[in-house]
């Protein structure tokens, strides 16, 4: 008998037409790795919740940019662990604050052969643990954060950062960021923003990464998005790319593949999706328990969310999955 649904069984019948007919191929050109780099440690910190990744001090981080490079990982993004944290968040513009050192060794070792990019917040830096500083009642202050935010950046991008990312949701940051790059001689440093950042359940291995207590319990709700609306997201997408963004990201990715589709078919700048540390903290935990197969998750997984429209991904397997790969 011959009917048309053959076609579709026909097309999977060997591994090499697989191959042929797929539609989306990850590669590790695709992947950029979150990296935490600590001050005031002489070895490296496994982090518990984050199976396979660390806090690094400075030398180990050049080790691990290294071998990313090796791989072919196109990108890194850095995160501090700070010494000391205060009201302020210093430790994200001072010059001297572990990622600016951390940005300038990199710089110098690896040349342009990497994408350093720097996540731009004060949440690793305050004492409070908000991504902004707070108001006389205890409420983050939009204004007087970008400010701040806009000195980061410059620390940032003078370190050696090519890529600017802001991820602390607050109004007219991409602008505020954008205008001070721009006038302190760093035209060509690029913004990747954070554009539509859910207020998620799934940081919670990444605040253990960075040590980071919201205090008295509190949450990023007034200022990181609600996940009932996928509109919303779509209109901070375009204040972003209004603003002056030269990328844009959605976070976290897996359940905001919706949110991605509709960015995709709506913008063609560089488009990003945040796979985050409770999404990878998941699987790595299903794995352990011999519940799933844990690379087989993790490059349907990332390749799910190319599929969906990103361009590249942020992924705590990345280097995994660049070895898998190739
Ligand atoms: C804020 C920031 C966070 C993440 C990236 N940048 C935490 C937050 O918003 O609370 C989370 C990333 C992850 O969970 O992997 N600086």
């Amino acid at each position: 008998m011959s009917f048309p649904e053959r076609r579709l069984r026909r097309t999977r019948r060997t591994p090499a037409l697989r191959e042929l007919v797929a539609e989306t191929r990850p590669h590790p050109s695709d992947l950029v790795a979150p990296l935490f780099v600590r001050e005031g440690i002489d070895a490296e910190v496994p982090i518990d919740s984050l199976p396979g990744v660390s806090q690094h001090t400075i030398a180990s981080l050049k080790a691990e940019v290294r071998r990313l490079v090796n791989l072919g990982v196109p990108g890194v993004i850095l995160f501090g662990v700070p010494e000391h944290k205060d009201a302020q968040g210093s430790g994200a513009w001072d010059p001297d604050g572990i990622v600016q050192v951390a940005l300038r060794e990199l710089r110098d070792d690896l040349g342009d052969s990497i994408v350093l990019m720097a996540d731009t917040c004060l949440d690793e830096y305050t004492d409070h643990g908000h991504c902004g500083l707070l108001d006389a009642e205890g409420n983050v202050d939009n204004d007087a954060t970008i400010e701040l935010y806009a000195r980061a950046a410059i620390a940032q991008a003078e370190a050696g950062a090519d890529v600017i990312a802001p991820s602390g949701m607050m109004d007219g940051q991409i602008a505020a960021i954008r205008a001070a790059l721009d006038g302190s001689g760093h035209q060509g440093a690029l913004i990747l923003a954070y554009a539509a950042k859910y207020a998620s359940g799934l940081y919670g291995p990444f605040r253990d990464a960075v040590d980071v207590q919201i205090a008295g319990g509190g949450d990023r709700k007034a200022y990181q998005q609600d996940w009932r609306n996928a509109r919303e997201a779509a209109e901070e997408i375009r204040l972003d790319v209004a603003e002056g963004a030269d990328m844009i990201m959605v976070k976290p990715a897996m359940p905001y593949l919706d949110v991605l589709v509709a960015a995709r078919a709506e913008h063609d700048l560089p488009l990003a999706a945040y796979h985050v540390s409770g999404e990878y903290s998941m699987i790595k935990a299903a794995a352990a328990n011999g519940w799933i197969d844990g690379p087989a998750v993790a490059l349907e997984t990332i390749t799910a969310i190319k599929r969906a429209g990103a361009d590249f991904v942020l992924t705590y397997f990345a280097a995994e999955l660049a070895e898998a790969i190739v």
